[in-house]
C-alpha cells in the first residue's frame, strides 16, 4: 500500500510531487509528506490526513528545490499521525526515505540500531531504512542503500535521498511496485504509471530485487547484489486524461459509465475472424488443456466475486470442476494442486499481496497459473505463467466497478476457450454465446439509462442502517458484489447471501422496512427466487428487485424494480450488477460519503 513519488530535474519539485501524489492517493490517504532538497539541504513537510491537509501546509510555505520525494500513506506499523508520516529521516536528518511495504524484521533491526546509538522518532518500520542507510554510508549513497536493504526482510518499494549526495535518488523494490519515468533532463519514480504521465510516457518497470541510481540525466539499474540490468523501455499508449475525471463528479461514476468500453476492449481481438477464441496468452498446448482435471480460482474482494461467476461459467461450459478460495485462505491452506490444475488468479491491480502469495504457492505445488489483471507490468504479470489482460483502463475509484465487469468478460472468454479446446461445446452453441457476448457493451449502455430511476429509489433508503442482498445462480455473486459496493462506500451494513440460505439465519434480521435487494433476473431458479421474495414480504421486508425487461409479474412483489435487458442466464451477471453499483453510488453520495476514497480502504492491498 502507500503511494510513492520522486522527482529529479530542473523544475520546482514540490508541485510535481503533489501532482503525482494526487494520482496515487487511491493507494492510501491517512497521512502524506514531501522532502525537497535545496542546495543540498532537506526541507520536510508532513501532515496527518489526506493530501489536502499537506497541500494547505505547503500553501502556507512551500519548500523549493529541484529534487524531492513524496508519499501518501496507508498505515501498517504505527497509527496515522504526523510523526509516522513519511518521509522519515535518520539521526542526522540528512537522509530522507519513503517506503511502501512491510519490513518484517523491523523489531530486531530497531533494537539493534538503538543499541548502536540510533534514536527513533516514529513507530514505523520504514524509519529503520533511514538509520541503516546512515549506518552504511561511507560516501556512496547507492552502496549505502544496497547494504541497508541487504539487512531488511520483507517487502519494500523505497526511494532514498541524502544531503550528502543531493544530485541523485536511489530507488529499490522487492514485492511492492515501483516504476521509473524517463524524461528529458528530468526523471521520476513512482508506485504507479499515472503519477508520471504528465511528464513522460517512457517507463522502466523495476523488478524485484533491483535498485536504481537516478540523476536528472540518467538511470543506472542493477540488482541490489550488484549485477547490472538492461531493461527495455515500456511506451505507455493510454492517455493521461484517462486518469482524470473527464467531467464526472467522481472517478467512481466515470468508471461506472466506462463499463461498455471496458467490456468492449476486453473482448476485442479475442474472437478471431473464423469465430475461434484466441487466447495465446494461456500458454498451454491443446493436449495440456485437455489433460486439465480442475480449475482453482484465487482472488480477493471484488475480484473474488468475478471468480464466483467464473466457477459457474467454467463448470457449465467446459465441464471442469472449479474450486475457489479467497487468496488469504488459499495461501495457508496447503491446497490440493497438481500439474493438471489450472490456477486462475484474478486481481485488478496485479499487486494484491495475498493473491501474489497464492500464485507462488500454486506454482510451488506444480500448478499452471493464469492471471487475469488490468495493470500492464504489474507483479502478477511477471510471476504468472500466462496473463489475460482486462483492458478497462486505469481505475482510480477505490471500489472496483469497470474492472469487475471486465474481469467477468475475461472469465467468459477463458471459459469459452476451455470449453472449445476440450470439445465440450458444439459449434452452434459457441457461436450463439459469442454473438451474445458481443452484445454486452450495448446492453450495459442501456442499463446505464436507469441512473435517474436508481437515484430516485435510493433516496428512500438514505437513513437505513442494515440491508440484505439476495440472489441465486448467477444472481448470487452479483448480490454479494452489490452488498460489498454498498458497505464499502456508504457504510450501510449490507449482507450478501445466497437467497436459499436466507432462512438459515439472515431472515431473523428482517423487520418492518429493512431494504432487501434481490437479483431476480430470468433464470432456471427464477421461481425459487420469487419464493424467497415472498418470504421477505411476509416479514415486512422492503424489496428492491433487479429483473428482466418484460417481467411484469415481479412488480406485484417488489416495491421497486430495476429492469435490465434479457441476456442468456450465464451472461446476466454483467447487466445485473450495474444498477447495484449505481444504487450504492447514489446512496453514498446522498449520505455525504467520499465514494472515491472510502474510509479505511485502499485500492491496492500490497500487504497481507
Ligand atoms: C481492495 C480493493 C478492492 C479489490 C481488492 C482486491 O480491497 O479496495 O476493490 O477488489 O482489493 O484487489 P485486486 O487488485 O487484487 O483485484
Amino acid at each position: 500500500m502507500c503511494g510513492i513519488v520522486g522527482y529529479i530535474g530542473e523544475a520546482d519539485a514540490t508541485p510535481i510531487l503533489m501532482e503525482g501524489l494526487r494520482s496515487l492517493e487511491y493507494r492510501g490517504y491517512d497521512s502524506a509528506g514531501v522532502a525537497v532538497f535545496n542546495n543540498g539541504a532537506a526541507a520536510v513537510v508532513r501532515r496527518k490526513g489526506k493530501l489536502s491537509a499537506l497541500q494547505e501546509a505547503l500553501d502556507a510555505g512551500s519548500p523549493r528545490g529541484r529534487v524531492g520525494i513524496g508519499h501518501t500513506r496507508w498505515a501498517t506499523h504505527g497509527k496515522p499521525s504526523e510523526a509516522n508520516a513519511h518521509p522519515h529521516s535518520d539521526c542526522t536528518g540528512r537522509v530522507a526515505v519513503v517506503h511502501n511495504g512491510i519490513i518484517e524484521n523491523f523489531h530486531e533491526l530497531r533494537e539493534q540500531l538503538t543499541a548502536e546509538g540510533h534514536t527513533f522518532t516514529s513507530e514505523t518500520d520504514t524509519e529503520t531504512i533511514a538509520h541503516l542507510v546512515e549506518k552504511h554510508f561511507t560516501g556512496d549513497l547507492l552502496e549505502a542503500v544496497a547494504a541497508a536493504l541487504g539487512e531488511v526482510e520483507g517487502s519494500f518499494a523505497t526511494v532514498v535521498l541524502s544531503e550528502d549526495q543531493p544530485d541523485r535518488m536511489i530507488a529499490a523494490r522487492k514485492d511492492s511496485p515501483l516504476i521509473i519515468g524517463l524524461g528529458r533532463g528530468e526523471n521520476l519514480v513512482a508506485s504507479d504509471i499515472p503519477a508520471v504521465l504528465k511528464h513522460t510516457r517512457d517507463i522502466l518497470v523495476m523488478e524485484n530485487g533491483e535498485i536504481a541510481e537516478i540523476t536528472k540525466d540518467g538511470v543506472a539499474l542493477r540488482t541490489i547484489d550488484g549485477v547490472p540490468v538492461d531493461r527495455d523501455v515500456l511506451k505507455v499508449t493510454w492517455d493521461a486524461s484517462a486518469a482524470e475525471k473527464a467531467g464526472y463528479e467522481d472517478f467512481m461514476l466515470k468508471e461506472i459509465y466506462e463499463q461498455p468500453d471496458a467490456i468492449r476492449e476486453t473482448l476485442r481481438g479475442r474472437i478471431g475472424a473464423d469465430g475461434a477464441v484466441e487466447l495465446d496468452e494461456l500458454a498451454l498446448a491443446t493436449e495440456q488443456v485437455r489433460a486439465l482435471n480442475r480449475v482453482y480460482i484465487v482472488a480477493c474482494g471484488t475480484s473474488y466475486h468475478a471468480g464466483l461467476v467464473g466457477k459457474q461459467v467454467i463448470e457449465a461450459w467446459a465441464r471442469l470442476p472449479v474450486d475457489l478460495d479467497v487468496a488469504s485462505e488459499f495461501r495457508y491452506r496447503n491446497p490440493i494442486i497438481d500439474e493438471e490444475t489450472l490456477v486462475v488468479a484474478i486481481t485488478q491491480s496485479g499487486e494484491t499481496a495475498d493473491t501474489l502469495a497464492g500464485v507462488r504457492e500454486a506454482q510451488h505445488l506444480g500448478g499452471k497459473v493464469m492471471a487475469i489483471t488490468n495493470v500492464v507490468g504489474s507483479s502478477v504479470t511477471r510471476e504468472a505463467d500466462g496473463v489475460i489482460y482486462t483492458h478497462a483502463g486505469p481505475e482510480i475509484g477505490v471500489a472496483a466497478t469497470k474492472t469487475f465487469v471486465a474481469q467477468i468478460a475475461a472469465v467468459y472468454i477463458l471459459a469459452l476457450y476451455l470449453a472449445e479446446e476440450r470439445g465440450f461445446m458444439d459449434a452452434a452453441d459457441a457461436r450463439a454465446v459469442k454473438a451474445q457476448l458481443m452484445e454486452l457493451p450495448a446492453i450495459v449502455e442501456e442499463v446505464l439509462n436507469l441512473d435517474e430511476q436508481v437515484k430516485e429509489v435510493a433516496a428512500n433508503y438514505v437513513d437505513e442502517k442494515d440491508s440484505l442482498f439476495l440472489g441465486r445462480g448467477m444472481g448470487m455473486p452479483i448480490a454479494f458484489e452489490g452488498a460489498l459496493k454498498l458497505k464499502e462506500i456508504s457504510y450501510i451494513h449490507a449482507e450478501g447471501y445466497a437467497a436459499g440460505e436466507m432462512k438459515h439465519g439472515p431472515i431473523a434480521l428482517i423487520d418492518d422496512g429493512t431494504p432487501i435487494v434481490v437479483v431476480a433476473t430470468k433464470s432456471h431458479v427464477y421461481d425459487k427466487v420469487i419464493s424467497n421474495i415472498q418470504e421477505v414480504i411476509a416479514r415486512d421486508g422492503d424489496v428492491v428487485a433487479v429483473a428482466t425487461e418484460g417481467d411484469a409479474d415481479i412488480a406485484r412483489h417488489a416495491r421497486f424494480v430495476f429492469y435490465v435487458p434479457e441476456t442468456s442466464e450465464l451472461l446476466s451477471a454483467i447487466p445485473a450488477v450495474v444498477p447495484l453499483q449505481l444504487f450504492a453510488y447514489h446512496l453514498a453520495k446522498m449520505r455525504g460519503c467520499n465514494v472515491d476514497q472510502p474510509r479505511n480502504l485502499a485500492k491496492s492491498v500490497t500487504v497481507e
